[in-house]
């Protein structure tokens, strides 16, 4: 059993999908290691980590060469796949709706693409989830950007020269990526807000020590809603949430915005009037730019400035803090190859409440349902 692990070639793609940890780990189920030359480089992953971890590392083509799975954080190029042969499994992210002439090109190969962001939201693979793993990391990290642009300070100081009162902070979104915003913005010192149209997030974000925002009397979703995510509100809950925020959003000096609506486009929560209605020096951070953005004017890897308030799109965050983003990805692929790893018969063997879950194509075909329309 021969497991590649590929130096990431997407533009800006600084983690990588395996460490001298899970290396190591790898070889101790009895599995083979060959990873590409320089692919830890970007994560602060120095070559002979892996070489003493047990892996050979070596060119893609060395790589590759009867290669069972391929290890990748993003999907990589089929074109860039010589040697690996058909029945072989890919693990990694791979963005199934925006990627799909990628997805049908592994078919075609007669790969079994495996999409992790597709892992379901249950207990048990909680540990696999790199959703979850990425976007924690996400959260934390949209605060500290937005730390750097800001021209003040976030916590009260009270010095000789006089009080500078604390930065107020509102999360808009609170899952795992808001959480941890919340918790982060906190920590520095921020007086925090949060808001989200799933119920119960409201203890949550009272928990850590933040103020909840919610539209009253008119229905959001109870409790958690389908497998933990939201869907597309209706027409008035969106006006109501309009209006409340456009009250709140004018006082607030960050805004932090993680809201994400499952195989659709980000919802937009917040308008170009209201952008306009911030004080000058106000730092918008915008984690679902990709997705559409949450944020009028926001653009995809760029800071945008509208009349001094900046709006933050970077591009894949998690990237951002590649080393723990890396380390955290990587556990998510072995504790998942690892969970199914049987040992007769030396390989993985899934079960259908995963293997159907996140299994995008085999015997030549697309077999996932959220692919089949
Ligand atoms: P997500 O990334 O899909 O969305 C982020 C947040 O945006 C969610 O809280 C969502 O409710 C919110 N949102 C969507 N539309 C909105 C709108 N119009 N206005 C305001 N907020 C809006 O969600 P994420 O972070 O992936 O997690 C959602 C839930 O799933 C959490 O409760 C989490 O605990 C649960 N979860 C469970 C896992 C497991 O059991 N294995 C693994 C990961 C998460």
């Amino acid at each position: 059993m021969k497991i590649a692990v590929l130096k990431e070639q997407a533009d800006g793609e600084r983690r990588v999908s395996a460490t001298p940890e899970t290396v190591k780990k790898f070889i101790a189920l009895g599995a083979t290691l060959a990873v590409e030359a320089g692919a830890g480089e970007t994560a602060s992953i120095a070559e002979a980590a892996y070489a003493e971890a047990g892996a050979s590392v070596g060119d893609r083509a060395a790589t590759l060469a009867g290669a069972d799975i391929v290890l990748g954080v993003q999907g990589p190029d089929p074109a860039s796949l010589a040697g690996v042969a058909p029945g072989a499994w890919i693990a990694a992210s791979l963005n199934p709706f925006a990627e799909r002439a990628r997805i049908d090109a592994y078919a075609a190969a007669g790969y079994e693409a495996l999409a992790m962001e597709f892992m379901p939201r249950i207990t048990r693979a909680q540990s696999m989830d790199i959703l979850s793993s990425q976007s924690n990391l996400a959260g934390y990290k949209a605060v500290l950007d937005a730390a750097a642009e800001y021209g003040r300070a976030f916590p009260m100081m009270m010095t000789a020269a006089g009080t500078i009162s604390a930065a107020k902070a509102f999360v808009m979104g609170v899952g795992v990526a808001g959480l941890q915003a919340i918790a982060t913005a906190r920590r520095l010192g921020a007086q925090v807000s949060a808001t989200d149209v799933r119920a119960a997030t409201r203890e949550q974000i009272q928990s850590l020590g933040a103020k909840p925002i919610f539209v009253e009397n008119v229905a959001g979703i109870e409790g958690e809603g389908t497998g933990g995510y939201a869907g597309e509100m209706s027409p008035e809950y969106q006006a109501a949430q309009a209006e409340l925020v456009s009250g709140h959003i004018a006082k607030q000096d960050i805004v932090v915005t993680t809201a994400l609506i499952p195989g659709r486009a980000a919802p937009r929560l917040i308008s170009a009037a209201q952008v306009a209605s911030m004080k000058p020096g106000s730092v918008i951070v915008d984690l679902a730019v990709e997705q559409g953005g949450n944020v009028e004017g926001s653009v995809a890897g760029e800071v945008v400035v509208v009349n001094g308030v900046k709006i933050v799109g970077h591009r894949n965050v998690p990237s951002r803090l590649a080393a723990d983003a890396s380390a955290l990805f990587s556990r998510n692929l072995f504790n998942f190859l690892n969970a199914f790893w049987d040992k007769e018969a030396g390989k993985p063997v899934l079960d259908t409440e995963i293997g159907d879950a996140i299994r995008l194509t085999q015997g030549g075909k697309i077999v996932n349902p959220r692919l089949i329309s």
